[in-house]
């Protein structure tokens, strides 16, 4: 055969590494981890396996395991010891986030970055505290057939969020991660953290965040499942990407320094679209849901855990991600 294009000569072993077009390095992971002070003792969290509720007291130990794989930031998520409409416990000085922030900064050199949502502070699992909103199916003059919906109040969560980063930043957070999907949330926090003397603190954004079924083992996780309801009021519509634009065009206005997309698997057109149309670092999280299914079919001896995990991650840098949020941090990094 005459040919002149043969791909394969650059697929041997010895030059397959040098021609590859895209790495995974441990640096550009973020491990999520979970603090919680309902307990004293680590607890495993069944949809999630390997990844447990730590209590404050141990933090510092699953955080140094992290550090050991070559993983240097984590992401972190509280559960508090008691909720209320509001979601006090979310900016409290001594919560558990907080108290968190302060042991594993003062005690390891992780980079610390803290998830600012109130859905696991809030009784009722939304992301803010709620206003009643009426609605009406078959316009107003069905009068009583109107149902009274309730629909998270945006303006009185973004006076919390700018209680919530100040409080994370006077505990030594390094950087902070607004995932509530409120108009404004970006701005709002930014002239917070800059009032308080933290204009050194990034955003990094939940810019792009769809109202996905891929979070489920995570509302388990970190208990904040909706008590009623879903998100849809505040969270995107799986079926836009063009408005996954306008989403982060809104936040690189208010400042945003890196921008997310989540969940990660199922959207990479969205990575992808986002890493052409802006200069801004791009985080992509694999979220709970896409760790959960590669786990559940490998336990059934169905897919090979380690090949598929690190070919997951693969594909989201690929896509055009510079960090990744993964439950596989720790693991795959270890292979690195
Ligand atoms: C909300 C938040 C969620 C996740 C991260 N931050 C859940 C939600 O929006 O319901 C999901 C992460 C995951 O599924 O891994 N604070």
């Amino acid at each position: 055969m005459d040919l002149t294009h043969r791909p394969r000569r650059l697929r041997q072993d010895r030059v397959r590494d040098l021609v590859s077009e895209t790495s995974l390095e441990p640096a550009d992971l973020i491990a999520p981890v979970f603090v919680d002070a309902t307990t004293d003792e680590r607890i495993p969290i069944e949809s999630m396996p390997g990844h447990d509720r730590v209590p404050i007291d141990g933090i510092v130990a699953r955080v140094e395991d992290v550090l050991e794989t070559g993983v240097e930031a984590v992401m972190l998520f509280g559960i508090p010891e008691s909720k209320d409409p509001e979601g006090s416990r979310a900016w409290a000085d001594d919560g558990v986030v907080q108290e968190a922030v302060r042991r594993i900064t003062s005690e390891t050199d992780a980079y610390v970055i803290t998830d600012v949502c109130l859905c696991e502070y809030t009784d009722h699992g939304h992301c803010g505290p709620l206003e009643a909103e009426l609605r009406s199916e078959g316009g107003l003059e069905d009068g009583p057939a109107c149902e009274p919906t309730m629909t998270v109040d945006n303006d009185a969560t973004l006076a919390a969020l700018e209680q919530i980063v100040t409080s994370h930043a006077r505990a030594g957070a390094d950087m902070v991660a607004p995932s509530g999907m409120m108009d404004g949330m970006v701005g709002t926090i930014r002239s917070a953290l800059d009032e308080a003397g933290f204009e050194h603190v990034p955003i990094m954004s939940y810019a792009a965040k769809y109202e996905s079924a891929f979070y489920g083992p995570f509302r388990d996780a970190a208990d904040g499942a909706p008590a009623f309801g879903n998100r849809r009021h505040y969270q995107m519509d799986p079926a836009n990407a063009r408005e996954a634009v306008r989403e982060v065009r809104l936040d690189a206005e208010q400042g945003a320094d890196v921008m997310m997309v989540k969940p990660a698997l199922p959207y990479l057109d969205i990575i992808s679209t986002i890493r052409r149309e802006f200069d801004h670092p791009v985080a992509a999280y694999n979220v709970s849901g896409e760790y959960a299914m590669l786990h559940a079919a490998a336990e059934k001896g169905w897919l090979e855990l380690e090949a598929v995990a690190t070919e997951s991650l693969l594909s989201i840098k690929r896509a055009g991600a510079d960090l990744i949020l993964t439950y596989f941090a720790e693991d795959v990094a270890q292979r690195l």
